[in-house]
C-alpha cells in the first residue's frame, strides 16, 4: 500500500499554485480546506479544460433554459388575478406608491449606505422599469383576459408550455455536450492512469497490491463520475437559476425577498457540517473498497488452490467479514447524506412557512403585497429558489467522496517511476567483452537487509554463464538488476564500458530478454503469447522458435493449432507446455543477452533435455545467463558462480568437476 503521507506529500509538492480567490471560494464551498488538499479540486477542474469551448457553449444554452424557464412563469400572474377574482391593474401605479413608507424609509437608509448605496439605488432602479414593462404587459394581458376568459387561459397556457419546451429542449442539449465532455474526460484520465500504472517500476507494483490499483484505475474515476455531472451541471444552472428566481422574487417583494436572503446561510450550514463527517468516513471506505477489491483478484485468481484446500466457506467468510465492514462504513455514509438531505428539506419547509406567516401579515394588515394572486405567485417562486439549494448541498456532500478518490488518482499520477528512460541515453556497446558488476550493493527496502554488498562479478559476451545458490540467495534478484527492473543501491553495472542505467529503455528491452521464474501467459493466442508485445507477427519466425523449444509438436495437437487462445494464464496448457511456450517467446525476441531463470521448472525429463538441446543451440554467439538447481545443465557452462546472500564466488577447477562438492550449492 502507498504510505499516505509521503503520497500525499508528492502530490503537494506538483499541485498547481493556488489560483486566490477563486480557488479558495471554490474550495470552501465544494469541500473544507483542512483535510483535502487545495491543489486536489483545481487539478481536477483543470482535467476539463481542453474543452471550455464546449463547456462554455453548454452553460450559455444551460442559462437560456433557466431564463426562459424562470421569467415564463411571469404568465401566471394573470390567470391566478383571474382566479382570485382580483380587479386587474387598469392604470400604471407611480413605483414609489406601491411602497409603504416605511419601506420607503428603509430604502433610503440603505440607499445612504457607501458604495452599495449607489448599486442598490440603480439596482432599484432598474428593478423599477422593469417592473412597470411587467406590469403594462399585465394590465393587457388582464384586459383582454377579462373580456375573453377561457381563450385567454388556453392562450396563457400554450405559452407556459411552449416554453416550459423549450426550455427543456435546451436544457437537453446543455446535458448532452456535458455527459460528452465528462464522458470524455473521465474515460482519457482512466487510460492516463492505467498507462501511467504500467509504466511504473517493478518496486511500485511491490508497494502497492493489485487490487489497490485496479480500484485507483477504475473505482476511484467511477466515484468522479457523479459528482462532476453534478459539478458541471449544478454550478452554473443552479446559481444562475437562483439569481433570475432572486430578481423575479425581488420584483414581486422586495421586503419578502429579504426575508427570504436571511434564511439562506441558515439552509447552507448545516450541509457543510455534515461533509466533513461524510468525506473521513469516505477516506476509510475508498480504503475498504481496495481490499475487498484485492481479496476478489486474489481468491479467483488462486481457485486452483481454494477448491483443493476446500476452503470455499472460508474464503466466503473472510469475504463476508470485509463486506460487512463496508456496509456498516456506507450506510454510516448514507445515514449522514440523508440527514444533510433532510435537514434542508425541513429548513426550506421552515423558510416557506415564515414567508406564508410574515407573507400574510404583511397582505392583510399592512397591505404591503399588490394581492393574493402576487403573493400567490411568490410563494411559487419562492419553492423553487429553495430547490437549487437543495441541490447544491446534494453536490457538496457528493464533492467530498470524489475528492477523496481525485487525491487518490493524483497521488499515482505524481508518483514517478524509480527507474527512469536516461534523458541523454548511450549507444548499445557493440563490441563489448564482458558484462560487469562493480562494488555492487543492493537491498529491497531502506528497512531490509542488503542483500548484496561490494559484489564484484565479471560476465563474459557470448558464453553461458551460470548461477547457482540455495533458495532466496539472491539469483533472480541479480538477474532483474542485470535487465534494470531495479536499480542498484551501490556500485554499478556496465555492459562493456556503458554504464547500464544510461541505455534507452526500447534498447534495453530489445538487448536483454529475460525467460521469468514464474511461467506467464496472457489470454491470446498462441502466437501473440510467442510474438508478444511485437506488432508486426512473422509466423514462421515464431514457428521456428516453437520448433526449437519443442513446443511446436503439441501446439500443432491445439483444435486451432498456433490460433487457440491459451485461456487464462495459459489455463488450457499442461504446466510443462505453457513453460516451453514462454521460452519459444523469448528465443522469438533474439536478444542479444538472454537470462534464463530456471528453465527446466515443471519440464519432464525429455524435455529437460530439450532444455541442454535448446542452451547449446540458441546459446552460440550469445551471452546467456542460466539460473538452475540442476546438476547435469551446470556441467558444461563455461562459468559458474555460486550466489550466496551478500556475496558471489565464480567456482572453479577442481571443485567444478566433483559433483559432490556442487550439490551442496544447487
Ligand atoms: N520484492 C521483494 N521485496 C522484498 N524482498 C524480496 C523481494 N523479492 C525477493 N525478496 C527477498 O530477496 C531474497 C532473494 O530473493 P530471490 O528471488 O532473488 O532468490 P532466488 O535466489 O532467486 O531464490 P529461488 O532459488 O528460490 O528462486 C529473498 O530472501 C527474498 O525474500
Ligand atoms: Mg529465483
Amino acid at each position: 500500500m502507498m504510505e499516505p503521507t509521503t503520497a500525499s506529500a508528492s502530490a503537494s509538492e506538483s499541485a498547481p499554485p493556488p489560483a486566490g480567490w477563486l480557488n479558495r471560494l471554490l474550495v470552501r464551498w465544494i469541500g473544507g480546506p483542512q483535510s483535502v488538499n487545495q491543489g486536489v479540486l483545481f487539478r481536477l477542474l483543470a482535467l476539463f479544460l481542453p474543452h471550455r469551448r464546449r463547456l462554455v457553449l453548454a452553460n450559455l444554452l444551460i442559462i437560456l433554459a433557466s431564463f426562459i424557464g424562470v421569467f415564463s412563469l411571469f404568465a401566471f400572474l394573470p390567470i391566478l388575478r383571474v382566479i382570485f377574482n382580483e380587479q386587474p391593474l387598469e392604470t400604471e401605479p407611480p413605483p414609489a406608491a406601491a411602497v409603504s413608507p416605511e419601506h420607503q424609509l428603509e430604502d433610503d437608509l440603505l440607499t445612504r449606505l457607501p458604495l452599495v448605496g449607489p448599486l442598490i439605488e440603480r439596482g432599484r432602479q432598474r428593478i423599477d422599469t422593469l417592473k412597470q414593462r411587467l406590469q403594462a404587459w399585465e394590465v393587457q394581458a388582464n384586459a383582454y383576459l377579462s373580456r375573453n376568459k377561457l381563450e385567454g387561459i388556453l392562450i396563457i397556457a400554450g405559452v407556459l408550455l411552449l416554453a416550459a419546451l423549450l426550455s427543456a429542449l435546451l436544457s437537453y442539449a446543455a446535458s448532452l455536450i456535458m455527459a460528452r465532455i465528462e464522458e470524455e474526460t473521465l474515460g482519457g484520465l482512466s487510460e492516463r492512469l492505467y498507462a501511467h500504472c504500467i509504466r511504473q517500476d517493478l518496486g511500485f507494483f511491490h508497494r502497492n497490491p493489485t487490487g489497490q490499483l485496479m480500484t485507483r484505475v477504475y473505482n476511484d474515476v467511477m466515484m468522479l463520475r457523479q459528482p462532476m455531472e453534478l459539478l458541471y451541471s449544478t454550478t452554473v444552472r443552479e446559481p444562475v437559476t437562483m439569481l433570475f428566481l432572486l430578481i423575479f422574487l425581488l420584483l414581486i417583494n422586495p421586503t419578502l425577498t429579504a426575508i427570504v436572503l436571511l434564511m439562506l446561510p441558515l439552509a447552507i450550514i448545516p450541509t457543510i457540517i455534515l461533509a466533513r463527517r461524510i468525506r473521513d468516513i469516505s477516506r476509510e471506505e475508498v480504503m475498504g473498497d481496495a481490499f475487498i477489491m484485492d481479496q476478489m483478484q486474489t481468491s479467483f485468481s488462486g481457485i486452483k488452490l481454494i477448491k483443493s484446500f476446500g476452503s470455499e466457506d472460508f474464503e466466503a467468510q473472510r469475504f463476508g467479514r470485509s463486506n460487512r465492514t463496508m456496509f456498516r462504513r456506507r450506510f454510516r455514509r448514507r445515514m449522514i447524506k440523508e440527514l444533510a438531505s433532510s435537514t434542508s428539506d425541513i429548513i426550506t419547509i421552515i423558510g416557506v412557512v415564515a414567508i406564508l406567516v410574515v407573507g400574510a401579515l404583511l397582505l392583510f394588515q399592512f397591505g404591503i403585497i399588490g394581492g393574493g394572486a402576487e403573493f400567490m405567485l411568490y410563494l411559487l417562486v419562492l419553492n423553487r429558489f429553495y430547490k437549487p439549494i437543495k441541490k447544491l448541498s446534494a453536490l457538496h456532500v457528493g464533492m467530498q467522496r470524489a475528492l477523496m478518490s481525485a487525491e487518490r488518482i493524483f497521488d499515482v499520477l505524481d508518483t514517478r517511476p524509480r527507474v527512469i528512460d536516461p534523458p541523454d541515453p548511450l549507444p548499445w556497446p557493440e563490441d563489448f567483452d564482458f558484462i560487469r558488476l562493480e562494488d555492487l550493493g543492493f537491498s529491497y527496502g531502506a528497512k531490509e537487509e542488503p542483500l548484496f554488498r561490494h559484489l564484484n562479478l565479471w560476465i563474459p559476451r557470448d558464453r553461458v554463464t551460470a548461477f547457482i545458490g540455495r533458495n532466496g540467495s539472491g539469483k533472480t534478484t541479480l538477474a532483474a538488476l542485470l535487465c534494470r527492473f531495479y536499480l542498484p543501491t551501490e556500485g554499478r553495472i556496465l555492459i562493456g564500458s556503458t554504464p547500464l542505467d544510461r541505455i534507452a529503455e526500447k534498447e534495453l528491452r530489445r538487448r536483454i530478454v529475460m525467460l521469468t521464474q514464474e511461467t506467464i501467459l496472457f489470454n491470446l493466442t498462441v502466437l501473440e503469447n510467442i510474438a508478444y508485445g511485437e506488432d508486426d507477427i512473422d509466423l514462421e519466425r515464431a514457428e521456428r522458435a516453437a520448433r526449437l523449444t519443442r513446443a511446436h509438436e503439441f501446439i500443432e495437437q491445439l483444435p486451432d493449432g498456433y490460433h487457440t487462445v491459451v485461456g487464462e494464464r495459459g489455463g488450457r496448457l499442461s504446466g510443462g507446455q505453457a513453460r516451453l511456450l514462454t521460452l519459444a517467446r523469448v528465443i522469438y525476441r533474439d536478444p542479444d543477452i538472454l537470462i534464463l531463470d530456471e528453465p527446466e521448472a515443471a519440464l519432464d525429463v525429455k524435455n529437460q533435455a530439450v532444455v541442454a538441446e535448446v542452451l547449446r543451440e540458441v546459446t552460440r554467439g550469445r551471452t546467456t545467463i542460466l539460473i538452475t538447481h540442476k546438476l547435469s545443465s551446470v556441467l558444461h557452462v563455461d562459468k559458474l558462480v555460486r550466489v550466496r546472500r551478500r556475496s558471489t564466488r565464480t567456482i572453479r577447477g577442481k571443485e567444478r568437476r566433483t559433483a559432490e562438492a556442487l550439490e551442496n550449492y544447487i
